[in-house]
């Protein structure tokens, strides 16, 4: 395999002396002893950080347990709670100070301070007793962002339950498959959501999905009154989430666990079509958001931290549920979208609540350059030191605007990779030690042994592409995925990858060291920041009584990243013109419902036939330049039927 770089970026911007003298971990030497105290000593380093970052019930006597490999456990015999390290902890020194400043869509301000958050996550808590939840149960959330989702993670956290956070944007099939997976005793949702002003509902997809099979483990929906859309409630099974609590004590003795304790389940898109449950633990966890808070963040107690992401993905657990709360943060959670009432309501919501580190992804900046380049010159940034990006490349040029716009060109940007998988950052700048490049998400986090290999794993020369593998288990990473231990260990530790964990992706490092992540190797989008298995979108759509035959691939998109082309083959004769228009829409609408609006194709192109080997085989790099519109330069003879190529480079207008 040859991978090669298309990015040259050599521009370099290192901290100025003010963040450096300032930082955590200041300048590079500070950087490279603590991955020299790792290489030396990776259980010592690992057990000191997780004995100073968090408060054990019973301290471990062991870090790290490689017995049974790629099922790896650190800190086994050691207990904790999660919900204590977050909330308990601080209400000593911490407790009026505030830990949520909630922001609805229509921009009313709710504050939490710890110790009314600790109230309000023991009194769910004891609801979720009430309802005969108990350690290990899994609990389905369904919720918008709000602190009711927080509190409501937390209160699982509290008691052991395992929740499976299912982002809103999903579909009833999507929710009902995850319930059905995870063997759920109960959901919690909302009678509906307000986004862009308006209040949409949210209540009948979680009906939907209870009456579509396989769901006889629910005892319980509780439900969160958001808007006034009112709810049909289902008499035996759907309860009021203020009913629920209604005469439940603020006070609930957290249930602590070992270390290897299940946190939570949250699904992603493989490389096929069933989502894959990612399990992470509780110490383990917890530690990697914790430490990546402090390295990368440079979390300071008067910092007000701000990570735009939902809590129905990964970011949304590490870096609003849980890790900004067990540092004892002052954050912001917001309700709506970045473009209501207009496109300025970011830098509104950072100069009105003083917002010193900003974290968003890529896709939200693109989108805000084009809506408004100049709006955030309108406002007061001031506050603003540190800002951060995740989720896919970000390109040198929104990189660029992100710096000098709305930093200043005074704040450090941390373009952060990591996956659902990994918990919490891997590789990052840490901000006051490595000098940024735009676009390079720069060097490993110490005591995260990140490396590019090839296909056997062995070591690339600097400037060569390969595999992104981590040589060495970390404590935040997944334990397994739910229900299926061995599709955990093919999709992550292929035999000849020597047992590193493989991320999927394909990087590169230019001369200087520096990490490029180059784009997935397996069948995976990336769609406005999001993971959607192409596998996925082709079983919803071969699931549509018109479609034979599906095969979707991306293409670039500016603003999205990539976008989803559906190549499709009827079951009757090929569509044209006006009926194409109408098949193609309706598909778009299908794949919504079957999967969530995020996944609907942004274009369909129908066509007698895919194109294929003599073996049978779709030649998906044929279709990926189609899509893109290029020149098919490559061999067609092992073709099977070349005349259809021509059908296939228009797509349905
Ligand atoms: C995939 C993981 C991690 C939270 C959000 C997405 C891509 C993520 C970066 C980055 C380049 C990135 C990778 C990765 N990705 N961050 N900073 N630079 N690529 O979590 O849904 O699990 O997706 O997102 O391809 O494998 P996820």
């Amino acid at each position: 395999m040859s991978i090669e770089s298309v990015l040259h970026e050599n521009r370099v911007f290192p901290p100025s002396e003010a963040f450096k003298a300032a930082a955590r971990i200041s300048g590079i030497e500070a950087y490279r002893a603590l991955c020299a105290e790792a290489e030396a000593d990776y259980g010592g380093f690992w057990g000191r950080q997780a004995r100073e970052l968090i408060d054990w019930h019973k301290p471990f006597t062991r870090t790290l347990d490689e017995s049974n490999a790629p099922f790896f456990k650190w800190f086994e015999d050691g207990e904790l709670n999660v919900s204590y390290n977050c909330l308990d902890r601080h209400l000593a020194t911490r407790g009026d100070k505030t830990a949520i400043i909630f922001e609805g869509d229509r921009g009313d301000v709710t504050k939490v301070s710890y110790r009314e958050l600790h109230a309000r996550v023991c009194r769910f808590a004891n609801a979720l007793k009430a309802q005969g939840v108990v350690k290990g149960d899994r609990v389905v959330i369904y919720l918008p962002m709000s602190i009711e989702a927080v509190v409501a993670m937390q209160a699982c956290a509290r008691i052991g339950a395992i929740h499976s956070v299912v982002f809103g944007g999903f579909s009833s099939k999507s929710l009902n498959e995850r319930i059905v997976d995870a063997g759920a005793v109960l959901v919690i949702t909302s009678d509906g959501q307000f986004r862009g002003g308006k209040a949409m509902p949210l209540k009948p997809a979680v009906d939907e999905a209870l009456t579509l099979g396989g769901t006889g483990s629910v005892r319980a929906v509780i439900v969160y009154k958001r808007t006034d859309a009112g709810a049909e409630m289902q008499a035996g099974r759907d309860i009021w989430w203020h009913e629920a609590e209604a005469g439940q004590p603020e006070q609930c003795d957290p249930v602590f666990s070992s270390a290897e304790h299940p946190l939570f389940i949250l699904y992603t898109s493989g490389s096929t079509g069933k989502p894959k449950g990612v399990q992470h633990s509780s110490g383990g966890y917890l530690l990697g958001t914790l430490a990546s808070l402090n390295w990368v963040f440079d979390l300071n107690e008067q910092d007000v931290f701000w990570c735009t992401a939902d809590v129905g993905w990964i970011t949304g657990h590490s870096y609003v549920a849980y890790g900004p709360l067990a540092a004892g943060a002052t954050q912001v959670v917001f309700e709506g979208v970045p473009t209501y009432p207009d496109a300025g309501r970011f830098w509104r919501m950072i100069q009105d609540h003083k917002v010193s580190i900003f974290y968003t992804a890529p896709t939200a900046i693109r989108s805000l350059i084009k809506a408004g380049g100049d709006l955030p010159k309108s406002y007061d940034l001031s506050s603003l030191r540190l800002l951060g990006s995740v989720g896919e490349p970000i390109n040198p040029e929104a990189w660029i605007w992100y710096y000098n716009v709305v930093g200043g060109a005074r704040c450090p940007i941390v373009d952060t990779w990591w996956q659902t998988e990994t918990g919490s950052h891997m590789i990052s700048p840490l901000p006051g030690a490595v000098d940024l490049k735009p676009g390079s998400c720069t060097f490993p986090l110490p005591g995260i042994m990140a490396d590019i290999v090839d296909e056997v794993g062995g070591d690339v020369e600097l400037g060569k592409g390969g595999f992104l593998v981590i040589k060495r288990p970390f404590p935040s990473q997944v334990r397994t995925l739910w229900g299926d231990p061995e599709r955990f260990k093919s999709a992550y530790f292929p035999p000849e990858l020597k047992g590193y964990y493989l991320a999927g992706d394909s990087a590169n490092r230019d001369p200087d060291g520096y990490f490029w992540i180059m784009g997935r190797i397996d069948d995976v989008l990336n769609v406005s920041g999001h993971r959607l298995g192409t596998m996925e979108i082709e079983s919803a759509l071969v699931a549509n009584p018109l479609v034979a035959e599906a095969a979707v691939v991306g293409k670039p998109h500016d603003i999205k990243g990539e976008a989803v082309v559906a190549f499709v083959v009827l079951k009757g004769a090929r569509a044209e013109g006006e009926e194409a228009r109408k098949t193609a829409a309706a598909l778009r609408e299908w794949v919504g419902q079957q999967i969530g609006p995020i996944a609907k194709p942004d274009e369909i192109r129908f066509g007698e036939n895919l194109p294929k080997t003599r073996s049978g085989k779709i030649m998906r790099r044929l279709l990926r330049a189609l899509a893109k519109g290029e020149e098919i330069t490559q061999d067609v003879s092992t073709l099977e039927n070349p005349a259809i190529l021509e059908q296939l480079k228009e797509a349905v207008k």
